[in-house]
């Protein structure tokens, strides 16, 4: 009988500053052995980003590098930049990570860093998405995932997923509905990148 071979894999590295439902959602698609990605960090610019303790619960290797602890942005950067160059990271993927990266980050990482956002791009840039679409009365709205480029929220779109929007939904209400689209957009966004990278099954 022909032995079954471990398919082979990217690494990621997940950016989180926060609660890391999106970095949680990546690690349960990783616990299936036939997903194309394994979890080799999970870093954040906040020591106290919930998303740590997850993390930390599967196994995962973190690293915090405070924001606050460097005097500019490049400094900071550099100092992501110098913890990523212990890990074989494939590909960066930003999970609610809150800070701005210049192109001083962005260039070196170009084609291989990714981005969940909450809204239909090009609608909706940026903070408050959700308030935003309801004060426009819109019904639909959705996520995306992107690359990342120096112009915030402008990269390549890879992957988008909408929902309706109800009439009596809150911000609150509508970001747990775009929520779920996320959650099963950002490990399907993944696969379709680690297919590409990967040399095809022989
Ligand atoms: C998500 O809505 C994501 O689209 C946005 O920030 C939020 C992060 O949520 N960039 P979580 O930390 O993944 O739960």
């Amino acid at each position: 009988m022909p032995t079954e071979t471990t398919p082979d894999k990217i690494n990621l590295a997940i950016f989180i500053s926060g609660r890391g439902s999106n970095m949680s959602a990546l690690i349960e698609a990783c616990k299936d052995s036939s997903f194309p990605a394994r979890i080799e960090l999970v870093l954040s610019n906040r020591p106290d980003a919930k998303g740590l303790e997850a993390a930390q619960k599967a196994g995962i290797q973190t690293e915090i590098i405070d924001h606050k602890a460097y005097d500019n942005r490049e400094h900071f950067e550099n100092a992501v930049l110098t913890a990523l160059k212990t890990y074989d990271i494939d590909l960066i993927c930003l999970a609610g990570f809150m800070r701005l990266l210049s192109s001083h980050f962005i260039t070196p990482w170009a084609g291989r860093m990714i981005n969940i956002h909450p809204s239909l791009l090009p609608d909706y840039k940026g903070l408050n998405t959700h308030e935003r679409a309801l004060a426009d009365g819109k019904t639909e709205t959705g996520c995306t995932v992107h690359y990342v480029v120096p112009d915030m929220d402008s990269g390549e779109i890879i992957m988008q997923r909408r929902c309706p929007i109800a009439k009596d939904d809150t911000p609150d209400t509508l970001a747990g509905r775009v929520l779920e689209q996320e959650h099963i957009a950002y490990p399907d966004a993944v696969r379709m990148i680690a297919q590409k990278l990967l040399p095809p099954a022989s």
